[in-house]
């Protein structure tokens, strides 16, 4: 297991950033995580989401970060009580970002989805707020002019399970003005996160520069049916001591979705037989039965108990006769 970083208590919000109220958008899984992270170190925070179901689902998956915060991070009854109090849902955009510091956008990985918002929001935000994206492979200079604020505007890319892999990923794009880096870098320290600074824009930072083609080589190996995925998982995990799961795992904790938008997405822009055959296959194998991974409950595996926490996992199988 991860060690869990230690200055993860509650805290209340220091704000050298000025960063008091943030607004998350898309209650998916990247947004509720933030947001719930954000609140439990003391910001102010509110999730816009237009579809209500999503916002419904957001209330389900903060109940299990509750459940996380207080086993793993020992929060105490009243830090989850405070942390709750902090958080609100909306489904209106205009009251969403009525009061925002700081925005973080983390809708699909789908370009018009993500500009679409930008250019409805653009009027509605007060003149000091600042907005980052949470985009895992797109640029911020695809969008800086959707914003209608560039020099306000950069990536801010949190890695996903935030409470344990409390690494923060900053990129501007030529237009970003300096105060924006220190503002967003000040706020990602305040809530308990290992800023970096990604010095050229990049699609895929450092992060998804290695994690993405891991993803796809992995999912590319069932997908061929050369291996299953519990024995890409198995090979992974014991060639990786200490690793609490494989990538098929990891593809369950990212989530079948954002799985899907990135391989479509990059499939089609490269011409990548590959991720097309990947993107294909997690369609029909889960996103076409309703299987969104880890937060929904299945992927690969079934949470909260899935197969590769078995104590027996990694262990070297009994021959055939020696089992009787
Ligand atoms: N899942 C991950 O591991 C991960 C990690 C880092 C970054 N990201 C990035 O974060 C972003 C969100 O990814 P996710 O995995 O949370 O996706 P998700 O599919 O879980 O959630 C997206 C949410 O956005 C909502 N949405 C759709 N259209 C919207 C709109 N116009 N305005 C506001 N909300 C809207 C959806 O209802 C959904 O709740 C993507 O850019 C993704 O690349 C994801």
């Amino acid at each position: 297991m991860p060690s869990i970083p230690d200055d993860s208590r509650a805290v209340t919000a220091a704000s050298r950033s000025g960063v008091d109220h943030l607004t998350v958008l898309g209650a998916g899984v990247l947004g509720g995580q933030i947001a719930w992270h954000s609140a439990f170190k003391g910001k102010t925070v509110v999730v816009y989401d237009p579809f209500p179901d999503a916002l419904d689902k957001l209330a389900a998956a903060h109940a299990s970060y509750a459940g996380i915060y207080r086993n793993d991070l020992h929060a105490t009854p009243a830090d989850i009580d405070a942390t709750r109090a902090r958080i609100s849902r909306t489904d209106d955009l205009r009251t969403a970002v009525a009061r925002a510091d700081l925005v973080i956008e983390c809708v699909p990985e789908v370009p018009s989805i993500k500009t679409d918002v930008y250019r409805q929001m653009a009027a509605l935000l007060p003149a000091h707020t600042r907005v980052a994206t949470n985009s895992s492979t797109l640029l911020p200079s695809d969008f800086a002019a959707a914003t209608g604020r560039p020099e306000q505007y950069c990536a801010l890319h949190f890695a996903n399970l935030i409470w344990i892999m409390n690494v923060v990923e900053v990129m501007g794009h030529a237009g970003t003005s300096p105060a924006t880096l220190a503002t967003v870098t000040r706020f990602a320290t305040e809530i308990g996160q290992v800023p970096i600074a990604v010095r050229k824009e990049h699609n895929g930072y450092v992060l998804n520069s290695w994690l993405v083609p891991l993803l796809t080589a992995s999912l590319g190996l069932v997908v061929d049916g050369i291996a299953t995925p519990e024995d890409v998982d198995r090979t992974y995990m014991i060639a990786n001591r200490g690793c609490t799961m494989g990538p098929c795992g990891i593809i369950d904790a990212v989530g079948m979705k954002t799985a899907y938008d990135i391989s479509a997405y990059w499939g089609a822009l490269r011409n990548d037989e590959q991720m097309l055959r990947n993107a294909a296959y997690l369609k029909e194998r889960f996103l076409d039965r309703g299987l969104q991974g880890m937060l929904g409950g299945e992927g690969f595996y079934r949470y909260p108990d899935p197969a590769y926490r078995a104590p027996d996992f990694l262990a070297v199988p009994l021959e055939a006769g020696r089992a009787a």
